[in-house]
């Protein structure tokens, strides 16, 4: 129960701070620093004529990995109700839907629509994770939902 609880808040920690260096790229302006995708100009290896963008899809790496592995456990776990189940797969849809739609932003050049749609969709990724945060607070000490009251 403790690792979901762990689990659960770091990813909704890496989303926030993710969320916050993808309002700073699109403010300052450098989300094209990194034209190509997956990797930027020098592969795995950070630059600073685009640290900010790096950053964040270093970022939205570890976040997708977060959120599946959130997904994971929470399906797994006896004590998880059935409303966290559905938000943590809806969570990891929306992540690979923000990776996907991260690509499609890089290759039409910061279209606006699409810069808007990836607000949105970054909105709706936070609100499960969230939901999914709220409940395995819930979950500490509880017994499985399945288990016979003694
Ligand atoms: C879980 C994954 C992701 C989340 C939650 C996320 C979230 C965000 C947010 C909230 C913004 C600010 C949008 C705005 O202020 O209008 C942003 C900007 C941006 N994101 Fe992501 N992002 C994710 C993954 C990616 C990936 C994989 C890429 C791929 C390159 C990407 C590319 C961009 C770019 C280029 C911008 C700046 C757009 C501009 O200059 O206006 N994002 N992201």
């Amino acid at each position: 129960m403790l690792l979901l609880q762990a689990l659960s808040y770091s990813t909704i920690a890496v989303l926030f701070s993710l969320i916050f260096i993808g309002g700073y790229v699109s403010a300052s302006g450098v989300g094209l620093t990194c034209p190509d995708w997956p990797l930027c100009p020098q592969g795995l290896l950070p630059h600073e004529d685009f640290i900010i963008e790096y950053s964040h899809r270093t970022v939205a790496a570890t976040t997708s990995m977060l959120v599946i592995a959130t997904m994971a456990f929470t399906l797994k776990s006896k004590a998880a109700p059935k409303a966290m189940k559905i938000a943590s797969l809806i969570a990891t849809g929306a992540v690979i839907g923000q990776i996907t739609l991260g690509a499609i932003v890089i290759v039409e050049r910061l279209h606006a629509i699409l810069v808007t749609t990836h607000l949105g969709l970054g909105i709706v990724l936070f609100s499960m994770v969230l939901i999914c945060a709220m409940y395995a607070h819930k979950l500490n000490g509880k017994k499985p939902v399945h288990a016979k009251a003694q």
